[in-house]
């Protein structure tokens, strides 16, 4: 047991007002009321039957996320946790986080979702251009979102939130001024992404005007000068945060750690019996209520191992050391270790220690791309 990678929990809970027509999450619009119960009651019978998965170790973050968790009444998140509590080890002063969209914060939701042993909330803001979150076919605007940031910062939970650049109806000028706003609402965690147009979904068939490769460069640019000068790291491809505030769960995902999802669609990655194994779980409310149990349990090896590592650790921005890869149970092939001498030479990724260079992070495809 004490040789296992560090475990976290992912819970699925998969219920929005409407599907925003660039996401390809595994939602449903279907109303919470006949199945909540039931999904609930499903995942500590998924839990339980992850014993062996989980092996006795204390869980190092639990994570909520969607779909629109904050749909969900806290009744229901706070008996959860409890039952957690109650039959499985977490560590003390676990991150507990949690996705909500800004119209669900109000001030009693928030103070519930506080006494549930929430601590972090996760705030899916995308901008605050009221006519680019149009175009995103966002159920909020921007003072919705102001109001919500404004409970948060009085609650005393920690914030992050998530925007995104690169949309239809936006230019360098929306992420410049997006920035801005974030800045000055005094949060310390940003998860900021480009807008990736997913296969099957609404954006996917209907293509919308998006801005070109040289004004996402510029964003980009104009983004990083603005965080980097306000104290902000980028630890990881998509997520800046000030000093101390770097996401306990995320870092797990990108260091190679474990986690166990529960929920419909939830994918895990679990060590055991010397591999690393990647499932997930069945895709439909109903379908996993009836059926916890994992499908299309893969085991990592060979050069789809490679590339899978390649894919997560590279992401971290400073790399990983060689304390991490024992404690997660990373062994490097020789294989792996030709081609990272190739990257090396190539001038993608650091010598001494796992990780890119200045040039392989920006160039990161590229570089992930020689182990496939
Ligand atoms: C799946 S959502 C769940 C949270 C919440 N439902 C929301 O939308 O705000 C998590 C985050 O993923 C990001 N996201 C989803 N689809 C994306 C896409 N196609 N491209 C870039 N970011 C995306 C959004 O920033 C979103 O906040
Ligand atoms: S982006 Fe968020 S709110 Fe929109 S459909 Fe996906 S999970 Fe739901």
């Amino acid at each position: 047991m004490d040789n296992l990678p560090e475990l976290s929990l992912y819970v699925h809970l998969p219920w929005c007002d409407k599907k925003c027509p660039y996401c390809d999450f595994n939602v449903t619009t279907d109303s919470l009321n006949d199945s909540v119960k039931e999904l609930f009651s499903a995942l500590k019978n998924d839990l339980n039957e992850s014993e062996l998965l989980i092996n006795q170790r204390a869980f190092k973050s639990i994570y909520f996320g969607g779909g629109t968790p904050s749909k969900v009444a806290t009744t229901f998140i706070k008996d959860f946790l409890n039952f957690l509590h109650s039959k499985f080890k977490v560590v003390l002063n676990c991150e507990v986080s949690f996705e909500a969209n800004p119209i669900d914060l109000t001030s009693d939701y928030i103070a519930e979702l506080k006494d549930s042993g929430i601590n972090r909330v996760s705030v899916g803001i995308q901008s605050f251009d009221n006519q680019y979150l149009d175009s995103l076919g966002r159920n909020h605007n921007s003072s919705d979102s102001l109001k919500a940031l404004e409970l948060l910062s009085e609650s005393e939970l920690i914030g992050t939130i998530d925007l995104i650049y690169g949309g239809p109806n936006s230019n360098s000028l929306t992420l410049k001024n997006d920035l801005e706003i974030f800045l000055d609402a005094g949060i310390n965690h940003l998860s900021l992404y480009q807008l990736n147009i997913e296969p099957n979904t609404i954006f996917y068939k209907k293509r919308p005007l998006l801005p070109d490769e040289n004004e996402i460069e510029k964003a980009e640019i104009i983004s990083s000068d603005l965080l980097v000068k306000n104290n902000f790291n980028q630890y990881e491809i998509s997520s800046w945060s000030k000093k101390n505030s770097k996401s306990v769960h995320n870092q797990n995902y990108w260091k190679y750690g474990d986690y166990l999802g529960i929920g419909p669609g939830a994918s895990s990655k679990i060590y055991k019996d010397n591999f690393h194994y990647r499932f997930r779980k069945r895709n439909s409310v109903k379908s996993y209520i009836n059926d916890t149990k994992p499908i299309h349990m893969e085991k990592l090896e060979g050069k789809e191992f490679d590339f899978d590592l390649a894919i997560n650790i590279l992401r971290n921005k400073s790399g990983i050391d060689d304390k991490n890869l024992a404690s997660n149970q990373i062994k490097l092939s020789e294989r792996f270790i030709e081609k990272y001498k190739i990257g090396v030479d190539m001038g993608y990724f650091q010598k001494g220690r796992l990780g890119t260079t200045e040039k392989g992070f920006k160039f990161l495809d590229d570089a992930v791309s020689l182990f496939s």
